[in-house]
């Protein structure tokens, strides 16, 4: 695909979709990276003397003028960001937004409503999309962790304008193919989260590609139930013990090693700060559950971290918003920023609860790379083809 490098930007009218879809509570932005991250872009495109016109969904307003999915507080946010004025106009197509658009000067930056206002967004609508390309010359896209939806700002518009990924694009493609595409080995996946039901195809595609794999949280309840273990009153899915199995199964065939919890801390119940014991898995005690691995799963992951030349990880290893049971997901961690920083590990870690964890962590500015997206890293992961991405590869 075609990158800023390729783009002559001086006088253009640029469509920039980024992705603006941040956490707020309360009216006021909690976290900031993703506006932060994409600023290199903006930036660049602004000095080159482009007219940055930027699309954006937040939230999901399903067609509607939501007032409280407005994308208007998010122009201030991003001018303290740039530090540059931003502009604002009240719809992302028509009227309203070609004037906005026609008042520009070159280098300015504008930031139009909410793209997910309009139903024709998320149908991928050829109206809409024509509509948001008669804003622009050209189209940049960014908003990577938007890039696994068929949507008009995200694919419809790539295929009616000279197409770009903007600099957060690449890096988070250039980061993945590092990571899964050509990587140097052994490759190590670490995958954790709640259910296999929801990991299925992410673990079935991992288990092919990387040489070992190791599953935490949650999910490795079912793992260890589906081979006998009594897992007392642990969170699991009954359901999945015949799919877990046959996941062991092909891991096997496949030379990749899967490696499941030695040991557990559990509790009798599920809050802050409870009695705790660590436990071999095969004595959870009946009326207790896991939340977290314990310290021996903790020594052999970090054992194959030191082995490792690059590094997945997706979803924490315990129940880490509730203390004590970070204590496993924080010691990898910190393991995994030492391990970046001095043995040339290559570290790259996403989606939702991951970032979040590793922000817990205190480790996030230590990996090689951490994904701003959430969906669109799993279905990566998973070996999908992305819309957004694959439109830009044909643009
Ligand atoms: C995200 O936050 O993961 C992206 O912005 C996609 O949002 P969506 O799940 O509402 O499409």
């Amino acid at each position: 695909f075609r990158t800023l490098d390729d783009l002559d930007a001086q006088g253009k009218r640029v469509l920039l979709r980024a992705d603006l879809n941040v956490p707020v509570r309360d009216g006021a932005i909690t976290d900031r990276t993703r506006i932060e991250r994409l600023s290199p872009t903006i930036k660049e495109l602004a000095d080159k003397g482009a007219k940055v016109i930027i699309l954006s969904h937040f939230d999901r307003p399903k067609g509607m003028r939501v007032p409280e999915m407005s994308l208007r507080p998010l122009a201030e946010a991003l001018s303290s960001v740039i530090g540059k004025p931003v502009g604002f106009a009240d719809d992302c197509i028509g009227p309203v937004a070609e004037a906005a658009v026609s008042k520009m000067a070159d280098g300015d930056v504008l930031l139009l409503e909410n793209t997910r206002y309009h139903a024709g967004e998320e149908k991928n609508d050829p109206a809409l999309s024509a509509d948001l390309a008669k804003l622009g010359d050209a189209y940049v896209n960014d908003a990577f962790s938007a890039a696994h939806r068929a949507h008009s700002s995200t694919e419809g518009v790539a295929k009616l304008l000279p197409a770009y990924a903007g600099r957060l694009m690449q890096a988070e493609l250039e980061a993945l193919q590092a990571a899964l595409g050509t990587p140097s080995r052994p490759v190590v996946a670490i995958v954790g989260g709640a259910k296999v039901s929801t990991k299925l195809d992410l673990l079935g595609n991992l288990s092919k590609k990387v040489d070992v794999l190791v599953i935490g949280g949650a999910m490795a309840n079912t793992f260890l139930a589906a081979q006998g273990y009594d897992m007392g009153k642990s969170l699991q899915e009954a359901e999945m013990h015949a799919t877990a199995l046959q996941i062991l199964n092909d891991a096997k065939s496949g030379n990749c090693e899967i490696l499941l919890p030695r040991d557990l801390v559990v509790a009798a119940e599920f809050k802050a700060h409870p009695t705790t014991r660590t436990v071999s898995v095969d004595s959870v005690p009946a009326d207790m559950m896991a939340l977290d691995v314990g310290p021996e799963t903790v020594d052999a992951i970090e054992d194959r971290l030191r082995k490792a030349s690059t590094l997945v990880w997706n979803g924490p290893l315990g129940a880490f918003e509730t203390p004590p049971f970070d204590a496993a997901t924080v010691a990898v961690a910190q393991s995994v920023a030492g391990l970046t920083q001095s043995a040339g590990l290559k570290s790259i870690g996403g989606g939702g609860d991951t970032v979040s964890a590793l922000r817990h962590a205190g480790v996030a500015e230590r990996m090689t790379y951490v994904s701003t997206a959430g969906g669109a890293f799993l279905e990566w992961l998973e070996g999908k083809t992305l819309p957004g991405v694959a439109a830009l590869q044909q643009g």
